[in-house]
């Protein structure tokens, strides 16, 4: 991954030298000094734009100026952040994202942006620039990883322009940090997701996770098909069998507290394609379906983080991965399987087998000294139809824990909202012959789902976010790129840096 350079500079905004110089504009009020400054060099260019209504500066509205006399930038994008006292995180975010996907249309370009006033008031200095320059990378590479012709390029040098010269280096300095560590645990997760499935396999991944881990400098131990029976890690190896590629569990262990701190268990499905197996999914279901690992992707993506941040925490990332195929060893609707902790489950449905390969997962991870557990799952399309495509769902056994994962949610701008978790909805997993099935009714399936899994955490405290659907998306919008979006990896950083220790 080439990591720009990345400066803080002070010079007034028509002195900036760069190829792009992108302005964020909130839509009231007086522009702030610097730009009114910028206006008078550029002969009232800005705000001549904005008298005329062709650029109010509302959130997410962008002009892009590609010849402007005055300044010494080659380029100029004004970036609406709508009102000024209504600025959030998202809205930053989606202003920089805006600008830096059509400026890393160019090769070996180099972007300054303006902090903006605004900003460093409502959400800080350090939050200010990290979300800026996470926006910046994470906005500078795109889903096309198979294309002949490049058309996104990493930034050469990034420059954040204080021309007020008022914020704090030294929180802009460890900002400009910690945003890029993010954005590079995001564009990890992002790249894993849009790998395309014959290419990324159970195996695969696994490799992946061991060399991320060893050039951190982590502990990890990846099981193979033997070990996983040895663990006894049957409904995971059941999804497994009608597939030509052999299953995989990464487990890796950060350990940046001591070593009577509590750890934080991050789980993640990682189904490397879903085929829905003998419960086949049609082709419209099917076409997304490489996706299915990216909760496995977000645990990896944000175990690098947390490392590279060398935040004092313990973590325990265990990652299930495995293809769900149609094949002569598939297993069949009707098997009743027994799981690593012994509970029986019979299948009613083959595309159900998220939820089993999470609680062998989960078993496991209550068995390695886990305090407390977050699993991440693209589990149900139930989810998607309950919250939209947008918000992630969770699910808990333990509300003060739920609401630490919410709260880091919340700070890093993230959209999760809980769902109930009443005894009726476990009447609907009663099975005749096993103690559980692996499907409800065609109601309340996204509920249904994590009953199910609340059978394999034991008393450990657990949150289950189930990001269906803002992990994945099928269409780009101005201001994100299809595929993979990395939804979660900034909520866990922030949940393990407010761990206990
Ligand atoms: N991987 C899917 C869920 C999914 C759907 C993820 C859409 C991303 C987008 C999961 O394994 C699945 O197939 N779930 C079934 C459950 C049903 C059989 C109870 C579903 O949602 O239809
Ligand atoms: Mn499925
Ligand atoms: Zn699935």
């Amino acid at each position: 991954m080439s990591s720009p350079s990345i400066s803080l500079a002070s010079d007034s905004l028509a002195d900036v030298s760069a190829g792009w110089l992108v302005v964020p504009v909130c839509e009231n009020g007086e522009f702030p000094s610097a730009i009114q400054q910028l206006d008078q060099r550029t002969d009232g260019a800005i705000s001549r734009l904005r008298n005329r209504g062709d650029f109010k500066g509302k959130s997410g509205e962008i002009v892009l100026l590609p010849v402007v006399p005055g300044i010494k930038a080659d380029r100029l994008i004004l970036a609406g952040l709508g009102a000024s006292d209504g600025i959030t995180s998202a809205r930053l975010e989606k202003a920089i994202l805006t600008a830096a996907r059509k400026a890393a249309g160019t090769e070996h370009s180099t972007i300054a942006v303006q902090l903006p006033a605004a900003a460093l008031e409502k959400l800080g200095a350090s939050s200010t620039a990290a979300i800026i320059v996470t926006s910046l990378i994470v906005g500078s590479v795109g889903p096309g990883l198979y294309k002949a012709e490049k058309d996104r390029f990493a930034f050469e040098s990034i420059m954040l322009c204080d021309a007020e010269g008022s914020a704090p280096t030294k929180e802009i300095n460890s900002g400009i940090e910690r945003g890029r560590i993010l954005a590079d645990g995001i564009n990890l997760t992002r790249e894993l997701v849009n790998r395309h499935p014959g290419e990324l396999d159970p195996e695969a991944f696994a490799d992946r996770a061991a060399t991320v881990a060893a050039d951190l400098g982590m502990w990890g131990t990846v099981l193979d098909e033997p070990m996983l029976e040895d663990e006894q890690m049957n409904a995971l190896l059941a999804v497994s069998r009608g597939s030509g590629k052999a299953p995989r569990v990464v487990a890796l262990e950060y350990k940046g507290a001591g070593p009577d701190a509590p750890w934080l268990a991050l789980c993640g499905k990682g189904v490397t394609f879903d085929s829905g197996g003998l419960s086949l999914k049609p082709s419209e279901g099917m076409i997304a379906m490489k996706c299915d690992m990216a909760g496995a992707a977000t645990v990896l993506g944000a175990m690098t983080a947390i490392a590279r941040l060398k935040l004092r925490v313990n973590v325990l990332g265990v990652m299930g991965l495995v293809e769900n195929m149609v094949g002569p060893k598939s297993y069949k609707l009707g098997e009743v399987l027994t799981a690593r902790n012994g509970v029986t489950i019979e299948i009613h449905n083959t595309d159900a087998e998220g939820r089993l390969v999470l609680a062998d997962v989960l078993s496991y991870a209550v068995d390695h000294k886990a305090a407390k557990i977050v699993d991440l799952a693209t589990l149900t399309g139930a989810c998607v139809v309950a919250l939209g495509e947008e918000v992630s769902g969770a699910f808990t056994n333990d509300q003060p824990w739920c609401d630490e994962v919410l709260a880091a949610a919340r700070r890093a701008g993230e959209d999760i909202w809980q769902l109930p978790m009443f005894d009726s909805y476990a009447d609907q997993l009663k099975s005749e012959v096993a103690d559980i099935k692996n499907v409800g009714s065609k109601w309340g399936g996204a509920i249904t789902a994590a009953k199910f899994l609340e059978r394999f955490v034991a008393k450990t405290p657990w949150v289950h976010l189930d990001i269906a659907g803002p992990s994945f998306v099928e269409g780009s919008k101005a201001s994100r790129d299809a595929g993979g979006t990395g939804t979660c990896v900034r909520t866990l950083v922030g949940l393990a840096e407010a761990f206990p220790n």
